[in-house]
């Protein structure tokens, strides 16, 4: 990536209009994972153009799968279903859901590989899977459990899990170990975090299962896979936010994934009184999709979050606090401890960043405290700490500061949206 520090000023009166926003990170990744697993050819829609996506379809080529890209973002995948040795390390670049992911899916082969990552993925804590893996029959050593991961192929055992973290990236590594397992793997987790792993195993034919709070799984020939991604929810907060806290915005999102276990920032938005409706409700492939129409709200006020409804939101809590900052009264994030294990520690990068443009915004071990409403004043430079979500969530931010800031590191954003810019600029 080359060097690229970005400048945001008020140069527009409102955003208006409609747009589509591109394609789901993480269905991205499981739909190129999945296709690998199974037996034919698969077609994948609307694939994702995130330098993220990207490192897990890598890793799939490099263990044998025949995948094609057509400019259009069709991807057509040819596997025989069984993995090969790669001959070189698996490099996962920034990306968590690929290295967790391929972690489960990995330790069950028969033969050894190594799992890389960048400085920040080599960073982030990996014994939340190696734990359960291990129990499994899983050999994988590191340093002190972080990436590199070596891993020794194995043979798994099916194990009943209970995990204290709501983590999606942790259920899916230990489901997808589980399809390689003898016997039934169960999963239980503290709150529900993203289904997509659900919803797609059973769309390949994958014997997965719901029986006494437990996500089971057994060993499964999966099934290729049709699918046409619809646009991340993830990567639309910007937008939703945006369009509450510029005056004058009216704009309408189009093909949004609204599954319920990721569309938490909507609820919130709505309690804190934001004008956002939701239009055309539709089923694609057992995920719920909508257009979502947002207009200016003067009038939001601050509210109390946490427990269960966090992993609904987890990406999107840097941007809600700039929401917040634009809300009168207070906002309080609970439970959000986990953020602190993201690309950056996101509690107290976003305080940081956020205080430097003059928000009203303190840390608490597991969130944050944020008062409103505030005139953001801008007029400084600001880090994105090669965090994606964060240098966007400047950038909203950057669009109600009184001066202009400048993001450091903004080229960033790549690694989940590409198009960012250029789709502010249409709306603009
Ligand atoms: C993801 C799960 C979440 C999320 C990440 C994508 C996924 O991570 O933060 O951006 O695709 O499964 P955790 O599982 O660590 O909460």
């Amino acid at each position: 990536m080359t060097y690229m520090n970005f400048v945001v000023k008020k140069d527009f009166n409102f955003l208006n209009g409609e747009t589509e926003i591109p394609s789901d990170k993480s269905l991205s990744h499981r739909a190129v994972i999945f296709s690998t697993l199974a037996k034919g050819k698969s077609v994948i829609k609307n694939f994702s153009k995130g330098i993220d996506p990207h490192s897990s379809l890598e890793i799939c080529k490099e263990l044998g799968a025949d995948i094609i890209e057509n400019d259009n973002q069709t991807i057509i995948v040819n596997s025989d279903g069984i993995l090969k040795k790669p001959s070189k390390y698996l490099y996962c670049g920034n990306s968590g859901t690929t290295m967790r992911l391929m972690a489960g899916i990995l330790s069950g082969q028969n033969f050894d590989c190594v799992l890389t990552g960048d400085e920040s993925l080599s960073k982030r804590p990996m014994k939340r899977v190696i734990e359960p893996l291990s129990l499994m029959g899983a050999k994988i050593s590191s340093q002190d459990f972080h990436a590199p991961l070596n891993i020794c192929g194995s043979n798994l055992t099916g194990i009943t899990y209970e995990s204290k973290i709501a983590s999606a990236q942790v259920k899916s590594c230990v489901l997808l170990a589980g399809l390689f397992a003898d016997g039934i793997t169960r999963y239980k987790e503290i709150y529900p975090s993203r289904n997509h792993t659900e919803i797609m195993l059973k769309n390949v034919g994958a014997n997965i299962f719901k029986q006494d709070g437990y996500i089971c799984i057994e060993k499964s020939e999966l099934k290729p896979l049709e699918i046409n991604i619809c646009g991340d929810i993830s990567s639309c907060a910007y937008f939703i936010v945006a369009g509450l806290i510029v005056p004058n915005s009216k704009i309408i999102l189009k093909n949004i994934g609204l599954n319920p276990t990721r569309s938490g920032i909507i609820g919130v938005a709505k309690q804190m009184g934001g004008k956002i409706e939701i239009l055309d409700q539709r089923d694609v492939c057992g995920e719920t999709v909508g257009d979502i129409k947002v207009e200016y709200s003067p009038d939001m006020k601050g509210v109390e979050f946490c427990g269960e409804i966090i992993p609904k939101l987890i990406d999107e809590i840097p941007v809600i606090s700039v929401l917040a900052t634009q809300c009168k009264g207070q906002t309080v994030i609970k439970d959000a401890q986990d953020l602190r294990n993201k690309e950056s520690d996101r509690i107290e990068t976003t305080v940081k960043e956020l205080s430097k443009l003059g928000a009203d915004i303190e840390q608490t071990p597991d969130g944050m405290i944020i008062n409103g409403k505030t005139k953001l004043n801008g007029g400084v430079e600001v880090e994105s700490y090669k965090d994606h979500r964060l240098a966007m969530s400047l950038y909203v931010a950057g669009l109600v500061c009184e001066k202009e800031i400048l993001i450091k590191d903004f080229e960033w954003v790549n690694i989940s949206f590409p198009e960012f810019l250029k789709l502010f600029e249409k709306l603009k």
